[in-house]
């Protein structure tokens, strides 16, 4: 199932888990990384597994996701201990550094699933795949690595500016300087070239509906299937994007028309325009995507 919204909940906050059910996210991602002050990690750590518990996988309207600490912290197994017996249905992996941090989830995930009597394998992954400077070197080792929990791949700007001493990374125009432009692209190939889903990064500015509706919108023309939310006022324009338009369902309706009417043929005409088996396979998938969400 594709994930169009993945909304982030402080796993600390007991307002915010509160009002998570009523989101209409198709995923949330409880978190005990950043959005925790340290002081508050031990309770988020309580917390995050009885909302889980209390909605057991057959019972969730969203999927429930929790982000850990980095693998390169000493929280990160302590918290994988806490969340899994619950069964979220993935994990998201801020500052991985490539493949080899999701090969070492995965193998804790094996252990830990068994240990809960979960069925091996269930649980999904989705690295932040940019967060360091090694992590864009990498993105294009994802597709060999054959990571069967690998869901998609998704990046983020914040942290890598911070790992690379930038103070900022926006240009004067306010869009991403090359380098966080660069490591967009990159991890929107890299998914495609794994087979596994793009995950646009978050819009920071959550009191700008029509820039974040706009900027999806573009995201999702590009390849990418779903992105991260912050705020509530964020997740209906988020779907909405990423939901084929009345246009595309018509639009690829009309392609897979103009092929079958011409069951032998590898390219066909469509108004003037000349189509080929990419554009069959484009409106299959818009078809598809349409069909899931409707
Ligand atoms: N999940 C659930 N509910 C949320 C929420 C969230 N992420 N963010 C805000 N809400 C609730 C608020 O509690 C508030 O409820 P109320 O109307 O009953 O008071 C309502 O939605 C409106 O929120 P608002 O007052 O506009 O924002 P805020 O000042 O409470 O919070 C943020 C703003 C950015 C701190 C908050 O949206 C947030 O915590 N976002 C997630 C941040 C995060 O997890 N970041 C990590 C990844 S980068
Ligand atoms: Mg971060």
């Amino acid at each position: 199932m594709t994930i169009r919204s993945f909304m982030f909940v402080p796993g600390d906050s007991e307002k915010k888990l509160g009002k998570a059910d009523a989101l209409g996210a198709d995923a949330l991602i409880l978190d005990l990384e950043d959005a925790v002050a340290p002081a508050r990690k031990p309770a988020a750590r309580e917390m995050v597994p009885a909302f889980l518990a209390a909605r057991p996988p057959a019972a969730r309207q969203a999927q429930l996701w929790v982000r850990i600490n980095p693998l390169a912290t000493p929280e990160a197994l302590a918290d994988l201990a806490a969340v899994v017996p619950a069964a979220p249905d993935g994990i998201m992996i801020p500052k991985a550094d490539g493949p080899a941090d999701v090969a070492r989830l995965s193998h804790y995930l094996d252990a830990l699933e068994v240990q809960a009597g979960l069925e091996r394998g269930g649980i999904r992954i989705l690295p932040v795949a940019t967060e360091t400077a090694k992590a864009p070197f990498a993105l294009g080792d994802y597709a060999a690595a054959r990571l069967e929990r690998l869901y998609g791949l998704t990046w983020g700007a914040e942290d890598l500016s911070s790992a690379i001493g930038a103070s900022g990374n926006l240009g004067p125009d306010g869009e991403w300087t090359l380098t966080y432009r660069l490591v967009r692209s990159l991890t929107l190939l890299g998914a495609h070239a794994a087979g596994v889903e793009a995950v646009e990064t978050l819009y920071v500015d959550f009191g700008d509906p029509d820039g974040l509706l706009a900027s999806s919108r573009a995201a999702r023309a590009e390849g990418f299937s779903g992105r991260i939310a912050i705020h509530p006022s964020q997740v209906a324009a988020i779907n909405e994007a990423f939901t084929p338009s009345v246009a595309e369902v018509d639009g690829a309706r009309r392609v897979i028309a103009a092929f079958e009417a011409e069951p032998d043929a590898g390219t066909v005409q469509l108004d003037g325009r000349m189509l080929d088996i990419p554009h069959l396979n484009q409106a299959r998938r818009t078809l598809a995507t349409h069909e899931k969400y409707r």
